[in-house]
């Protein structure tokens, strides 16, 4: 496996992959990897001949009082997890390679950037699709594999590569998911005790969710109250928001369906925990 330090190494390696006809699978992550992050990996290593794995803890996504300084960084575990799970190449570039002096462009998708996440967020999206653009010109993907964890970022990124005619196919990978149902997040290892004995209240709300809607309730209104009393039951759970959309849209719903996300942020204490689930499928 490979490491490659430069966005100019990246590229010149980029082009060779291209031309001899490799097809190419890519893989952004912030690093701090966990199974999650390697099953999008193997995915990846099952659609394409060469893939590609960017390290970048990306700055502009972060707000002002969020946790990019203690967002963790351990890149000789990472390469190691990487190696095994079959990763060809591993970008890791510098913040001043990928910002140099001067930068100044922004991609904003309007809309879908600026609800659930987004209201709470803002410009995280602006920053999420700024570095994809950038790392994607940088890599030149066939195709790229992003978390259903992350329901509303594959949206967001699947909106701009359409919208800009941008020449890769985004695929989202399942949640992988403790035994106890609470998504695999490297947020997870914030939570205290007690707070993590509470966390999969939140799979268990959407899977309650889930049974509802399969026994004939179709009213959003009625299935997102159960799932917030659920949440809400929990002394340490703070509800940021819980909301139907359509999962490639973001369109709310009012009347559940299939291809309907239910989708929430919820803290417990300091650490928001996101999760989500597609109806039917
Ligand atoms: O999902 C993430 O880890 C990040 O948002 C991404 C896609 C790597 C962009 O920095």
């Amino acid at each position: 496996m490979e490491i490659i330090r430069t966005v100019e190494e990246m590229k010149a390696r980029a082009r060779a992959l291209r031309s001899d006809g490799s097809v190419v699978g890519f893989v952004p992550t912030m690093g701090s990897l966990h199974e999650g992050h390697l099953s999008l990996v193997r995915m990846a290593g099952e659609l394409s001949d060469s893939v590609v794995v960017s390290i970048f803890v990306n700055p502009t996504q972060f707000g002002p009082n969020e946790d990019l300084d203690r967002y963790p960084h351990d890149l000789e575990r990472d390469v190691a997890l990487l190696e095994d799970a079959g990763a060809a190449i591993v970008f890791a570039p510098e913040a001043s390679d990928i910002y140099p002096r001067g930068y100044a462009t922004v991609v904003h998708v309007q809309r879908l950037g600026e609800k659930l996440c987004g209201a709470f967020r803002p410009g995280h999206f602006d920053g999420v699709c700024s570095v994809v653009a950038k790392l994607f010109e940088i890599v030149r993907p066939n195709l790229a594999v992003f978390g259903q964890k992350d329901g509303q970022q594959a949206a967001i990124l699947e909106r701009m590569v359409a919208d800009l005619e941008m020449d890769v196919r985004i695929i989202r990978g399942p949640t992988v998911r403790e035994p106890d149902g609470l998504a695999l997040s490297s947020r997870n290892n914030y939570l205290s005790d007690e707070e993590r004995a509470e966390a999969p209240v939140l799979y268990a709300s959407l899977e309650h969710a889930r049974s509802l809607y399969d026994s004939g309730e179709t009213d959003a209104a009625k299935v997102l109250g159960a799932v917030r009393a659920m949440i809400e039951s929990k002394p340490h759970a703070r509800v940021q928001y819980i909301s139907a959309v359509d999962w490639k849209s973001l369109d709310d719903v009012t009347e559940l369906r299939a291809g309907t996300m239910l989708v929430l942020a919820v803290f417990f204490g300091k650490t928001r925990l996101i999760d989500n689930l597609v109806l039917g499928g």
